[in-house]
């Protein structure tokens, strides 16, 4: 393969590019292209930002360049050959303005529609990657907090797949800890014969939970039994495992619930699962001296906190931050993973940040443009209308289970009143309703930066008319019924290399096409799905742009316009993969 047909269309220019820049400035070895869209199209399709940069790196030490608009002719005069490269323009301080051949553009669609859009994947920096997601804890509620963790978590796991990433999809579970020794005396308490009985036994554990933790603080008696407990499930008695096991279980399958309904997929290695490596990876941090002591407890120093990071409580347990050390090191040696994302709400970066710190000092985690890299992925508050966090009407968590059934029920409703359920069956009503609903709960948080809070709405998550998976799927359904309308068999079409971009808005719309990779390659380089969600929503205003302008069926270009709104049905769907959501393609 040639440099111009690797990665995504910004790659390809900044292969060609890096091949200039040799050619310009050769006493600066390896000059990394700085190559992006052009965000006035006016300019051109792309521009290379490299001229300034270079200009003040050689400044007296090279007569050559008077100045930097001197260089950005160079890099364009010195650019290759190639057949993605229509011209390009200097601008200011040497700005390469560079546009591409229409008619390669127009030959790239085309590959893609007969190679499939995986072929555009853009190339990154790692082979594989742990995404540490969703992450509950056994016994406790699954929150709007995990829903965030678990939709983020899923979108990023899978926009990284598409970069031929191998992906470790982890969940994290808390399923050790201190709680667990009065979780297994109240169960011992209230269900003697707990073992003879079905899974069910416990009910409602998060009621289950509280009840325990209320008897906790009020009896004495309870809690030293309590801490005793948890001594014996960690020195391993059998009866204190089954116990736990049994209490893990029943989490497990309420996690599993919500998981099937959305469709993610997930493999448990709960923070018992790191247990046995600890003590080693302990030794190994007291063998380089990082350990100390403080307030009786065995400490990290951490630079920029007044708190050190805690390795072994005062008790001798080990706890959060000891698990995350541990996990790290199995992630990266054992797992061999290149880049480990952890997504958790904002309220843990400074968890993250001494751990990364901690694994800095232990010369494990090495400086940002080397591998292995360890990145915190963190996301903001869900609010209800109020504007506070959000809650039932009686201040109780809101259950994940709940809130996906209610958007699936008002979905369902809407399709009703359209009179959908008297054309399709049962089966297909259902499905769109869990397509639009789902797809809706999970593309209203996805379009939003993670960092910032945002309010949870059904109404204006489930608007046609807004920014919403709602108004997506049925733009990609319009597609699909112009398709249909035309009578033509797609594949048939697919067989005549005929796509013309001849009209502006063809032109538009084919180009912001091929950038599909290159918008995946910046949301997960960047760890921030919001831009793909924009990439879709654009790609939906210029396919109308289109359509409104071109006539398709019947027209001299029919072939080549039906082509065209193939490829952004495909493009589209591609889009909806990466963000879990369904597509559908009636509506
Ligand atoms: N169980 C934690 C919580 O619910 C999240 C775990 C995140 N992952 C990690 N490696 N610490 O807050």
């Amino acid at each position: 393969q040639n440099a111009d047909t690797i990665g995504s269309v910004r790659q390809q220019l900044a292969n060609l590019m890096r091949e200039s820049l040799r050619a310009t400035v050769p006493e600066l070895d390896g000059e990394e292209p700085i190559v992006s869209a052009c965000n006035n199209p006016k300019h051109g399709d792309y521009q290379c930002n490299n001229a300034m940069g270079i200009f003040s790196k050689i400044k007296g030490k090279s007569t050559s360049f008077k100045n930097p608009n001197a260089i950005g002719q160079a890099i364009a005069r010195n650019l290759p050959e190639s057949t993605m490269v229509e011209k390009t323009s200097i601008a200011g301080p040497g700005f390469v303005n560079i546009v591409l051949k229409t008619d390669w553009i127009e030959e790239k669609i085309y590959r893609m529609l007969v190679d499939g859009v995986r072929t555009w994947a853009p190339v990154l920096p790692v082979k594989k990657a742990v995404v540490d997601f969703s992450s509950p804890n056994i016994a406790k509620e699954m929150h709007v907090g995990h829903l965030r963790s678990t939709i983020i978590g899923d979108c990023l796991a899978k926009m990284l797949e598409f970069c031929h990433v191998e992906v470790l999809r982890r969940n994290h579970v808390g399923d050790w800890g201190t709680q667990f020794g009065m979780l297994i005396e109240y169960l011992f308490d209230q269900i003697p014969n707990w073992e003879d009985i079905g899974d069910q036994a416990i009910g409602d554990l998060q009621a289950f939970y509280k009840a325990a933790k209320v008897k906790f603080d009020a009896d004495a008696d309870f809690r030293t039994r309590g801490q005793q407990a948890v001594v014996l499930l960690q020195g391993g008695d059998e009866r204190y495992r089954a116990a736990w096991k049994k209490i893990c279980d029943i989490s497990r399958r309420e996690f599993d619930q919500v998981y099937k309904r959305l469709q993610v997929t997930l493999e448990e290695k709960g923070e018992s699962f790191y247990n046995p490596f600890i003590p080693d990876v302990v030794e190994q941090l007291r063998g380089k001296n990082l350990i100390v002591e403080s307030e009786g407890a065995q400490v990290i120093q951490v630079d920029g906190y007044e708190i050190p990071l805690i390795v072994i409580k005062r008790d001798g347990a080990f706890n959060y931050a000891t698990t995350d050390l541990t996990a790290f090191w199995y992630r990266v040696n054992v797992e061999k993973a290149e880049l480990i994302v952890y997504v958790t709400d904002v309220g843990q970066a400074q968890h993250f940040d001494m751990v990364f710190k901690a694994l800095k000092l232990a010369g494990w985690l090495p400086s940002e443009d080397q591998i292995p890299k360890s990145k915190h992925v963190g996301f903001g508050l869900v609010l209800g209308a109020d504007g506070k966090r959000f809650r039932t009407r009686s201040s109780e968590v809101v259950r994940l289970v709940d809130l996906l059934d209610e958007a699936k029920t008002r979905s369902k409703d809407e399709l009703i009143s359209r009179g959908k359920d008297k054309e399709w069956s049962e089966e297909e009503v259902e499905a769109a309703a869990e397509a639009l609903g789902y797809g809706a709960v999970k593309y209203a948080d996805l379009k939003n930066n993670r960092l910032t809070n945002y309010t949870f709405d059904f109404d204006q998550m489930l608007d046609i008319r807004g920014n919403t998976a709602v108004y997506l799927l049925y733009a990609h359904a319009r597609i699909c019924s112009i398709l249909r309308n035309s009578k033509k068999d797609i594949e048939e079409l697919k067989k005549v290399n005929s796509i013309q971009l001849a009209h502006p808005s063809e032109r538009v719309l084919g180009l912001h096409l091929v950038r599909f990779a290159e918008v995946v390659e910046e949301s997960v380089t960047n760890l921030l799905p919001n831009t793909l969600c924009e990439y879709l929503y654009s790609l939906a205003g210029l396919f109308t742009d289109f359509y409104t302008n071109c006539k398709v069926i019947d027209s001299d270009e029919e072939t080549s316009r039906l082509l065209l709104c193939e490829a952004t049905a495909v493009v589209m769907r591609e889009c909806f993969k990466l963000l879990g959501i369904t597509p559908l393609y009636r509506l």
